[in-house]
């Protein structure tokens, strides 16, 4: 969305009065999404849509709290899958959960920010995998989000291939019903989750009127990104009160940051931290054997191999797409990969072969609809025809290049990404993948170099368009998700 000076100043004081009322933290180089968020919003609410009197409504007191909701849903970023980040669940089945069932009778696991229930239903399908059915009935699965919409989505427990690009083939046809191209959640499953409506900016932490408290372990990960550091020191302190004695917190690899958890305990799982409550002179023996016997590698992203699948084809259409793709604005494009309409903008791109730069943008949306898809070898055809283009960017490089690397292409990945950084040496994200790669290939002072070039040009305070792809991190998350990397190498 484009913003004029006007617009821009108006979206600033809506930025901030977003902050107050729903603690997300909207940077500049996010404002196009926060209008069009919030005048989604307005147009649910059947308000008026323009700039100057969205911010009328918002700086009214006593929003109420449907409206909240609403607000919540249009501007909340919900991206998860199945068993992401699988080394907590490792650690909840091997320590966790058969330390806290020989001391008590019931337990409460808690995923707070859980979207539209795969995090949730991981942790349930793996105590299912690893507990009798008597010790499952002994635990609680709570799992709360701020947006209706997903937990509507989790609720119906209906997910598309998408949603399981880390699940063995096993564990869903285990767990799963297929229907056309989805798949449906078995109701053993669906059952062990209760779903609730929950802010965490809200205070104090309550369903139904109770507080919510003895939580045995509080799963928040991917959610604390998107709050300023007042904000999340606020949460972890309310999740300290919510935990039993000797509670756990497991926040995502790439939220740690020593700030964010000052009354908890560090516990390292191989090279992963969490934190608990407990007295960390007692965990020492067993957190020193860990370190030592664990494995050394970086959190980075998993290396993907999917099986091959027969290629999605272009439907035909009445009319062709070239007719089709001119009337489109790249904005709108955006739209429609947002609604999730993959498919339909495949098509479209299709048959649009014009070279002026703007394009770069729709393809670069379009090879992230094929990565929906999640078919690789219609991936990696397409791709590569957008290569031989004379106008191929940074972005769409660091894109293709980050998707080969989760494949394990490892030689075309590099390939890609160095490309991306001879086009443009300011494309940080592009560094941090080439530092994965480097570890991948086992290669620590290449991986630091990367990782270097990558906190320099962050520290360097030119302008870089990156946050698009980090899955609306800032500047500074982003700064210590790269420090976290190299402290792990050194
Ligand atoms: C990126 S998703 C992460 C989902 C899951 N935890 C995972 O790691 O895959 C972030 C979720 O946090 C939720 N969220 C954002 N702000 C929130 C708030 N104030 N209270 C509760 N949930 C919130 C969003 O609605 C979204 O579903």
């Amino acid at each position: 969305m484009q913003l004029n000076a006007e617009e821009l100043l108006i979206i600033s004081k809506i930025a901030l009065r977003i902050k107050a009322l729903l603690g997300l933290h909207f940077t500049e180089n996010r404002f196009g999404d926060l209008a069009r968020g919030v005048t989604e919003a307005a147009k649910e609410l059947n308000r008026s849509e323009t700039l100057p009197l969205v911010l009328d409504w918002l700086n009214q007191s006593g929003l109420s709290e449907s409206e909240l909701k609403v607000l919540s849903t249009h501007l909340t970023v919900n991206e998860t899958y199945f068993f992401r980040e699988r080394m907590a669940l490792d650690l909840l089945v091997e320590k966790i959960v058969p330390e806290l069932l020989s001391g008590k009778k019931q337990i409460t696991i808690w995923c707070a920010g859980c979207s539209s229930g795969e995090e949730p239903y991981s942790i349930a399908m793996t105590l299912f995998d690893n507990f009798s059915e008597s010790e499952c009935g002994r635990i609680k699965l709570l799992a709360t989000d701020i947006s209706e919409r997903v937990l509507n989505k989790a609720r119906s427990a209906i997910y598309s291939a998408w949603s399981f690009r880390e699940t063995p083939d096993s564990t869903r046809a285990k767990y799963f019903v297929p229907m056309a191209k989805l798949w449906e959640l078995i109701p053993k499953v669906r059952k062990f989750v209760t779903f609730e409506y929950l802010n965490l900016v809200a205070d104090p932490y309550t369903l139904d009127h109770i507080p919510v408290q003895n939580v045995d372990v509080i799963f928040c990960r991917n959610v604390l990104i998107y709050f300023e550091k007042p904000t999340i020191n606020a949460i972890t302190r309310k999740f300290y009160n919510c935990l039993s004695s000797e509670g756990w917190l497991i926040p995502s690899q790439t939220e740690l940051n020593e700030a964010y958890f000052p009354d908890f305990k560090k516990f390292y799982f191989g090279s992963n931290i969490f934190y608990h409550k407990t007295n960390l002179q007692k965990q020492a023996a067993v957190n020193a054997h860990r370190i030592e016997n664990g494995p050394t590698h970086l959190p980075m992203p998993k290396v993907i191999k999917r099986r091959a699948e027969p290629p999605v084809q272009p439907k035909k259409t009445e009319k062709t797409e070239k007719d089709d793709a001119p009337s489109l604005t790249v904005s709108e494009v955006v739209g429609m990969y947002r609604s999730g309409q993959y498919e339909q903008i495949v098509r479209m791109i299709n048959g649009w072969v014009n070279n002026d730069p703007a394009d770069m943008a729709v393809y670069t949306i379009c090879l992230q609809c094929y990565i929906q898809l999640g078919v690789v070898s219609d991936t990696v055809i397409w791709a590569d025809q957008v290569l031989k283009r004379q106008n191929v960017n940074a972005r769409f490089l660091y894109v293709y290049g980050t998707y080969l690397l989760e494949q394990g292409e490892l030689e075309m990945a590099s390939k890609v990404l160095k490309k991306a950084v001879y086009l443009d040496g300011t494309h940080v994200l592009s560094y941090i993948s080439l530092g994965h790669l480097a570890v991948e290939q086992n290669n620590s002072s290449r991986a630091l170099k990367y990782f270097g070039n990558a906190i320099n040009l962050i520290d360097s305070g030119i302008n870089i368009d990156f946050v698009d792809d980090a899955e609306g991190m800032t500047r500074g998350d982003l700064r210590n998700m790269i420090m976290h990397f190299i402290e792990l190498l050194v």
